[in-house]
């Protein structure tokens, strides 16, 4: 099994790190959240995780750098916020976001009611590079979903989540068995 450390950046519920965590428990050193009281947070204590509160504001990404020494890789799980310089110069194809929308199609925030009202016949899910742009990095492994008629946001999301949580594990896999 890979040493390579992974640190998980959320803001909310955390079914995607509790996937994470299923699969690489002994590897993910820290989960940090914006949000003082986000469920992620609990999900990581639970597991006996070391978490950490950052929140927003100036300096995000300066200040995220400095608690992440030692970290190989980095996973956003809902992180609500945009990663910048100097994080991503000093994590180069190492931070990794999931979004829940067949990219480059509905970057941005709810992907799932974009499809709906979009009409799509079909969604999904991908995870890719995060870099300077909203959502717009390169794409690693993506995962469709019917769109049905009767679909609400809600149950919409529930079924792109469903395939969040098998894809995101299976790249976060492919990417540390690349890792130098
Ligand atoms: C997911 O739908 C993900 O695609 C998006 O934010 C949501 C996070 O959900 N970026 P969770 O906190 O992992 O449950």
């Amino acid at each position: 099994m890979s040493s390579k450390k992974i640190a998980i950046l959320g803001s909310g519920t955390g079914s995607n790190f509790t996937a994470l965590a299923e699969q690489f428990r002994d590897q993910i050193t820290l989960v940090i959240s914006d949000k003082e009281d986000a469920l992620i947070l609990n999900k990581a204590k639970d597991l006996n995780i070391p978490t950490m509160h950052v929140p927003g504001g100036k300096d995000l990404s300066q200040r995220l750098l400095s608690h992440l020494e030692g970290i190989d890789l980095i996973c956003l799980a809902g992180f609500m916020r945009l990663i910048r310089e100097p994080l991503l110069s000093a994590f180069p194809q190492r931070i990794l976001n999931i979004h829940p929308s067949l990219l480059p199609k509905y970057p941005g925030l709810c992907a799932w009611e974009q499809a709906i009202e979009d009409n799509a016949k079909e969604s999904g899910c991908t995870v890719h590079y995060v870099d300077a742009g909203m959502d717009t990095g390169e794409i690693i492994l993506q995962a469709k979903v019917p769109v049905l008629p009767d679909d609400t946001p809600q149950t919409l999301h529930a079924r792109i989540q469903e395939q969040e949580h098998l894809i995101y594990p299976k790249a976060v896999r492919k990417i540390l068995a690349d890792l130098t």
